[in-house]
């Protein structure tokens, strides 16, 4: 049993694509751990893609973040990690294959509708950073403990 982390980006949210996203991951059998829709600040989109601070988009990519509400997701199941990357698709949309969330809902690189951790290592430091220090949230839902 692996965990992920998954989060739906401003695009997503705004297009209202939550359920049809959350709907791929539950038909593909994985159980969602975790779920808050949430309004990230600059210091915790910075921190999230950190590795990526010297990369030309990087400025661009932290405005998009902070651009409106995203949906923070912990998922768990049979290789969470490399699993729910093959349903999220391709980085670029234009790459990506039909049938992953990127080819069917998005066209570009810069609103590529959601991320999902690379490795077990980024899971594990992503989940840590946005749900056991992440600032106020405006609505949380705990599906396996207290009650959605
Ligand atoms: S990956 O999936 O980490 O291997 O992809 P990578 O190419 O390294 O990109 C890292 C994240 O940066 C986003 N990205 C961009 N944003 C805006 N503009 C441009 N040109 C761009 N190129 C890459 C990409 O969507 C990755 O974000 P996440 O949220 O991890 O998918």
């Amino acid at each position: 049993m692996e965990r992920t982390f998954v989060m739906i980006k401003p695009d997503g949210v705004k297009r209202g694509l939550i359920g049809p996203i959350i709907t791929r991951f539950e038909q593909k059998g994985f159980h969602l751990a975790a779920m808050k829709l949430m309004r990230i600040d600059r210091a915790l989109a910075e921190r999230h893609y950190g590795e990526h601070q010297d990369r030309p988009f990087f400025g661009e990519l932290v405005d998009f973040l902070t651009s409106g509400q995203v949906c923070a997701m912990v998922w768990e199941g049979q290789n969470a990690v490399a699993n729910t990357r093959a349903i999220i698709g391709a980085t670029n949309p234009v790459q990506a294959s039909p049938g992953t969330i990127r080819a069917d809902f998005a066209l570009d690189i810069a609103s590529n509708i959601v991320h999902g951790s690379d490795s077990p290592e980024s899971a594990q430091r992503e989940i840590a950073l946005f749900f056991d220090g992440a600032p106020a949230l405006e609505t949380m839902y705990r599906m396996t403990g207290d009650g959605a």
